[in-house]
C-alpha cells in the first residue's frame, strides 16, 4: 500500500514510488533557498474544455477580441532598444505595436498605424530620429507627439496638439517590456503577483538577451504553452530522459488569488516513476550524462554515498562560472540543476534556473488557430566591465525546420525541442480532425493548463474591448 502523502508539499491524493520534490531537495549538499521550499495549493475546477478552443476560428475571434487586448504580454527586452530613436515591431495578436526609445530611460509604445490613411508605419525593428510615416510623410516625435505634416494647409482638421500617435500602455520589469492596449487594466506589478519577489533573489538576474529563436509551430499557441508546462509528457516525448529527467517528482504551484501566474519545480537527477527499472545513483547520472554528451561519454564514478544530483548541480555551477566569470558556488542544488519555471498568463514563460537561462512567448499567427510562433528567448549575464552588449543573434525556423538541423542549439537540446515542436504539431492535427470529445487534464501535473483556463474562459465571457 502507498503511504499517505505528505500533504503539506502535495495533494493528498498522490499516488507515486518517486519521491516529492521537497523531498528530493531536502538532503541537498546546497540546501535551497525559502522561494523553493514554498508550496501551494493546488486545486482548480477547470477539469475539461470542448477542443473548439484549440482548432476554431470563431474561438481565437473571442480571445482577439477580449482576451488580448486586455492582457498585459512581453513585447521586447530593454537592451532590444538601447539608444534613444531604436524601435521594435511587436506583433501582438491583433495590433501591431511600436516599441521606443524615447529618451534614455522611457520608453513608449504605440499603435504601428499612421493617423492619416492608416500606413503601417515600421515594418522592422529600426533606429530612428522621428518616426516619419513612408506613405506621405506625416511625421512624429519619439514622444507621440505631431512634428510635421507634409502640406500642412490641406488638413484644417487636424488640431495639432490632438494628433499624437495613439498610445499602448507600456509596463517594465526584469529587463522585460510589456505592453497592455486596455488603457482601464490593472498595473503590470499588480498584474505579475508574486512573480516580482521569486525572482528578487535571483543572483542571474543581470542578463541580456543573447540569442532569439523564431519557429513558426503547427500548433494552436495554447497547444504549445501547455506542452512546456507540464513534465508529465516526459514518457512519450522525451523517453531518454525518464533515468533523470525528474518527471514524476515535480512540483506544480498555482497561488490562490493569484490568475496569471503558477510554476513548477522539476528535479534533475531523479528518475520517473514510469521508467521500468529501479536505478542507482551511478545509473541517474550515466544517463544523464550520456543524453548530454554522448553515447560514449566518459562518466566519472560518483564517490560511495553521492547523489547523482549533487554532481550535476556542482558540475552546473563550475560550468557557468567559467562561462560567465561568476561565481555560483554558493547557489543551491535546486537553483543551479532543477528546472524552476514560471508562466505568465496568457503566453509568457520564464526560467529561474541556472541550467535553463530561457524564456518562451507563444502567440498565435494572424487568421490560423493551428499555428502559433515560439520565440524563444536565450540569455547571456552582462559583461561585468559595462562593456556594450552584443547584438541579438535571430535564428528563424519555418514549420518544417528543425532545431538541431540549425545548428542554434546543442544537439541534445535541439533534439528536445524537435521532438516537443514534432509532438505539437501532432497533438493539434488530433484535436483538429478527432470528432468533438472533449480535452481533459489531470488533477495534479496538469493543474498550470487548468489554470490558465480558468484565466481564460473569465477573459472570454467579457465584452468585447
Ligand atoms: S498614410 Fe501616413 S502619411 Fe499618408
Ligand atoms: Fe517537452
Amino acid at each position: 500500500m502507498p503511504q499517505a502523502a505528505d500533504t503539506r508539499t502535495t495533494p493528498a491524493y498522490r499516488d507515486s514510488p518517486a519521491p516529492l520534490y521537497q523531498d528530493v531537495i531536502k538532503n541537498d549538499a546546497h540546501p535551497a533557498p525559502p522561494v523553493v521550499t514554498e508550496y501551494s495549493e493546488t486545486a482548480i475546477d477547470c477539469s475539461r474544455v470542448p477542443r473548439s478552443q484549440y482548432t476554431s476560428p470563431d474561438f481565437a475571434r473571442l480571445e482577439l477580441e477580449r482576451m488580448w487586448p486586455r492582457v498585459w504580454q512581453v513585447a521586447c527586452r530593454e537592451e532590444q532598444i538601447p539608444e534613444v530613436g531604436d524601435c521594435v515591431v511587436y506583433e501582438s495578436p491583433g495590433a501591431s505595436v511600436l516599441i521606443v526609445r524615447n529618451a534614455p530611460d522611457e520608453i513608449k509604445a504605440f499603435y504601428n498605424s499612421c493617423l492619416h490613411r492608416g500606413m503601417k508605419l515600421c515594418m522592422q525593428d529600426t533606429s530612428v530620429q522621428k518616426i516619419t510615416c513612408p506613405f506621405h510623410g506625416f511625421t512624429w516625435n519619439l514622444d507621440g507627439s505631431l512634428a510635421h505634416v507634409p502640406a500642412r494647409w490641406d488638413f484644417p482638421q487636424i488640431e495639432d496638439a490632438k494628433f499624437h500617435l495613439r498610445d499602448v500602455r507600456v509596463g517594465r520589469w526584469g529587463g522585460f517590456v510589456f505592453i497592455n492596449r486596455d488603457k482601464n487594466a490593472k498595473p503590470l506589478e499588480d498584474y505579475l503577483g508574486n512573480l516580482p519577489a521569486h525572482f528578487a533573489s535571483w543572483p542571474r538576474d543581470s542578463v541580456y538577451l543573447a540569442k532569439m529563436i523564431r519557429k513558426t509551430i503547427n500548433a494552436n499557441w495554447k497547444t504549445c504553452i501547455e506542452g512546456f508546462v507540464e513534465s508529465y509528457h516526459l514518457s512519450g516525448i522525451h523517453a531518454q530522459a525518464l533515468p533523470f529527467g525528474g518527471d514524476s517528482s515535480t512540483q506544480y504551484d498555482v497561488w490562490p488569488g493569484n490568475e496569471n501566474i503558477s510554476r513548477f519545480l522539476e528535479p534533475t537527477g531523479v528518475q520517473s516513476d514510469q521508467y521500468p527499472n529501479r536505478l542507482n545513483e551511478q545509473q541517474v547520472l550515466d544517463a544523464a550524462i550520456r543524453v548530454v554528451f554522448g553515447r560514449d561519454a566518459e562518466v566519472p564514478e560518483l564517490p560511495e554515498g553521492v547523489r547523482a544530483r549533487t554532481f550535476l548541480a556542482e558540475a552546473t555551477r563550475q560550468a557557468m562560472s567559467a562561462a560567465d566569470g561568476r561565481d555560483y558556488s554558493q547557489l543551491s542544488d535546486a537553483e543551479a540543476a532543477d528546472a524552476m519555471q514560471y508562466s505568465v498568463f496568457p503566453n509568457f514563460i520564464l526560467f529561474r534556473s541556472l541550467t535553463y537561462p530561457y524564456a518562451y512567448r507563444f502567440t498565435p499567427v494572424r487568421d490560423n488557430p493551428n499555428q502559433a510562433v515560439f520565440d524563444f528567448f536565450i540569455f547571456r549575464p552582462k559583461p561585468a566591465d559595462g562593456s556594450p552588449l552584443p547584438e541579438t543573434e535571430l535564428v528563424e525556423l519555418g514549420p518544417e525546420d528543425s532545431y538541431s538541423g540549425s545548428g542554434a542549439l546543442p544537439p541534445w537540446l535541439g533534439q528536445i525541442y524537435d521532438q516537443d515542436s514534432t509532438g505539437l504539431a501532432m497533438c493539434q492535427e488530433g484535436l483538429r480532425d478527432g470528432g468533438d470529445a472533449d480535452v481533459i487534464y489531470s488533477s495534479y501535473q496538469e493543474v498550470r493548463i487548468r489554470h490558465l483556463h480558468q484565466t481564460l474562459a473569465r477573459y472570454v465571457a467579457m465584452p468585447p474591448l
